[in-house]
Formats: structure tokens, C-alpha cells, sequence
């Protein structure tokens, strides 16, 4: 059974105003009380601007932000607040290493074939500046091939990029034998953490990881991410964008960029979004990492155990609950994965993804209809998981009769 109470739902207002089956948190979790009152605190009470002017109000938020980013550096176990750059989302930061990191004409960029598009894309176009891009093959049963890894690597690759816990199917990556191989050639590693970070225990000092780009929505936060660069990297990639708060001085003719987080977050920042992030880690660090990840993957073992029973109903991707966590994607024969989740709207607010769940490449190679997501977070229970159970063999069964 799940170890987390029910009661931690009364946190989230979404599931007090109404009775919806949330199983769309791959895509955006829901956001406790915690949480949007502290984003509030910032409209409500100080609405100033950090970093820059020396009153009161503005010093009093230079506190909140440092805390938020130090609060955030303990949920990852990073080594300095100063390695944390606040972004968009985990698109912005994988885009920020893309463009940012020296790359140069015949170096290459390594990934997974199944990465979403926000570590495809990217490559792709530097493909056009003459930088080479291997996505690794999966094995035939969708895993990560770390002996086709092992062939693709050489001192040529400049950077390993790859999903840490993949968005298709929840398929944990081994991610610690694809830094260490990474590494063993030289080449620095990107990871796109938008499915890990929230859903399990993180530890970056220990993972050593140089890049690794986060969602805080997918994480209980609001609309914001992180990157985080380890120190000596820093001043090794160029920002995204220039302006002010990124530069220590400047003439008509120059311009002298700041060090550590300062160089990439440019022009007046999120601040409320900031805080937002920054209580989210502290709600998710109370409830406790370790539990959190106990209560998905006993939530993703139950459903993919169930689901594999029902006639017609498939599996996508890795079919294996072991390696598995907080996504199940399937497939009912003879619907569309859009109208079987349009059906579970209907029928019992179930909410899911539908269609290729911007992995576009992956599912064009293995599986073109695309499928059904159901992806779980802390708040869900176990009767949840049965009525979807039940809902899905109700449509499989429309098929027989
Ligand atoms: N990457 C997000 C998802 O998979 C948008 O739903």
C-alpha cells in the first residue's frame, strides 16, 4: 500500500473544489496551499525588485530570494547556492548549455533515443553549425544500451545528454554508468531532470553530474526552473541572454560579466516564482523524499500489474514496474489514445495525457499512434489507480461485445 496519508490532499486546493482523478503530473502537478501562499507573499506584501535598490522592501526580498535558491540547493544536495540558475523550465536550461557550452564544428553531442524534444531539438539545429548529434538505440526492450553507448563514445564527444527519468514510460536511466562512461571520455553530462526532480531522492555532489535541468511545476512549484552548473562550468558557458543584473561593469564598448549564477538571469527576475520554488522543495523535504518515491513506485507496480491483465490493453515502452517510476503509458486496441482519454474525462474526471507527449522521435520509431499516460504524484491513492483500473477494462471491453 502507499505509504503517504490521504490527508496530505486536504493540502492542495484543486482536489478540495473537485472530485478529478489528477493523473496528468508528467506534465504539471498541482500546487499546495504552502505554495500559493508564498507566492502571494510577494504581491501581497512586497512586489519590489531584488538585487538592485537598497530600501527596505527590496532588501527584505534579497533575503527571501537568497533563502528560496539556498533551500533549493539542500532539495538537490548541490554543492553552492551559486551554482543555481533560475530559468524558465527545464527546456530553457537544456537550451542554455546547448548554445552555451563551446561547442565547435565537428565535436558530438550524445543522447538517448527517447529524449524529449527539449533535448532533440536543440542538437538538431546545432547540427547545422556542424556539430554531430548520436542518439543511442535502445535495447529491444526499450532500455538504455550502455554497451551502444560505450560504442558511440569517443574524446570527440563534447557532451553526454540525457533523461533521467524518462517522460514516455517512467523508465529510470542508469544514470550513474552514463556519467561515470561519460566521464571516462572526457565529455561533460547534461541531465533532464523534469521527471526525477520531485519523484526521487537527488543528491548532484554525489551524482556528479556538470548540468542538470529542472521543472519546479512538475515539483509542486510554480512555472519555473533551474539549471544547475557545477562550479568550475559556470564561466565556461555563455548565457542565453545579456542584460541587466549579468554584468559587474560597462562601457559604450564593453562589458564585464558577472561570475556564478548572476551572468544568466537577466533583466528583473520571477521573484514570486522564485519563493514559490523555494517552498516547494521545503514541502516536499518535510513530507520526505525517500517516501515520496516509496508511494509512486508502489502506485506504478500496482497499475502497471493490473493494466498488463486486461485483454487488449499494452503496455508502452518498458514493461518492467522495477524500473519503472510515477508513469504507466498503455494503449487500448482498437481506440486512439485521445479518445480513450477523453473517455476517462468523461467517465470519472480521469485525468491523462494523450498522443506523443512531446517525444515526437521516439514514438515515431516505435510506437506512431502514440499512447496513454497516467502519471502519479504524492497525492494520489491507491483507489484512484482501481477506478482508472476499472474505467480502462470497461473500454476495453467495448471492443469484445
Ligand atoms: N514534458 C511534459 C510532458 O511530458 C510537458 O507532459
Amino acid at each position: 500500500m502507499p505509504i503517504l496519508s490521504s490527508s496530505l490532499r486536504n493540502d492542495f486546493p484543486v482536489l478540495k473544489r473537485s472530485k478529478i482523478i489528477y493523473l496528468d503530473n508528467a506534465c504539471m502537478t498541482l500546487r499546495p496551499k504552502q505554495v500559493i501562499e508564498a507566492i502571494n507573499w510577494y504581491y501581497k506584501t512586497n512586489c519590489a525588485c531584488a538585487g538592485r535598490s537598497f530600501h527596505k522592501q527590496s532588501e527584505e526580498l534579497n533575503e527571501r530570494v537568497a533563502k528560496a535558491r539556498e533551500t533549493i540547493k539542500g532539495f538537490f544536495k548541490a554543492s553552492k547556492s551559486h551554482e543555481i540558475v533560475f530559468t524558465k523550465n527545464t527546456t530553457e536550461g537544456i537550451n542554455t548549455v546547448a548554445f552555451g557550452f563551446n561547442l565547435r564544428r565537428g565535436d558530438l553531442v550524445v543522447t538517448s533515443d527517447r529524449e524529449h524534444n527539449s533535448n532533440l531539438i536543440p542538437w538538431l539545429v546545432l547540427k547545422k553549425r556542424g556539430i554531430k548529434h548520436i542518439a543511442v538505440p535502445s535495447t529491444e526492450n526499450f532500455e538504455f544500451d550502455l554497451e551502444a553507448m560505450h560504442e558511440a563514445m569517443s574524446k570527440k564527444v563534447k557532451i553526454v545528454s540525457v533523461v533521467h527519468i524518462s517522460n514516455i514510460d517512467g523508465y529510470e536511466l542508469p544514470i550513474k554508468e552514463i556519467i561515470k562512461l561519460s566521464h571516462d571520455f572526457g565529455a561533460k553530462v547534461l541531465i533532464d531532470g523534469a521527471q526525477s526532480a520531485g519523484h526521487i531522492p537527488l543528491n548532484l555532489k554525489k551524482l556528479d553530474a556538470d548540468f542538470f535541468a529542472a521543472s519546479s511545476h512538475k515539483a509542486c512549484g510554480p512555472i519555473i526552473g533551474c539549471l544547475l552548473i557545477k562550479e568550475e562550468l559556470l564561466e565556461q558557458v555563455k548565457p542565453l541572454m545579456y542584460g541587466g543584473g549579468t554584468v559587474a561593469n560597462a562601457t559604450l564598448n564593453s562589458f564585464e560579466l558577472l561570475a556564478k549564477h548572476e551572468r544568466f538571469e537577466a533583466g528583473l527576475q520571477d521573484y514570486a516564482s522564485i519563493i514559490g520554488f523555494g517552498e516547494a522543495c521545503k514541502y516536499l523535504n518535510k513530507i520526505g523524499m525517500e517516501k515520496i518515491e516509496q508511494h509512486d513506485r508502489t502506485l506504478t507496480k500496482k497499475l502497471m500489474k493490473r493494466l498488463v491483465d486486461i485483454n487488449g490493453v499494452t503496455i508502452v515502452g518498458v514493461n518492467d514496474w522495477r524500473k519503472c517510476t510515477s508513469i504507466v503509458s498503455f494503449n487500448i486496441e482498437g481506440f486512439s489514445p485521445h479518445d480513450v482519454a477523453l473517455m476517462l474525462d468523461e467517465a470519472h474526471s480521469i485525468a491523462v495525457r494523450s498522443g506523443k507527449h512531446c517525444a515526437h522521435a521516439w514514438f515515431n520509431k516505435y510506437c506512431k499512434s502514440g499512447c496513454v499516460r497516467a502519471s502519479t504524484f504524492l497525492y494520489n491513492q491507491m483507489d484512484e489507480i482501481n477506478i482508472l483500473v476499472e474505467e480502462v477494462s470497461k473500454i476495453a471491453e467495448l471492443l469484445e461485445k
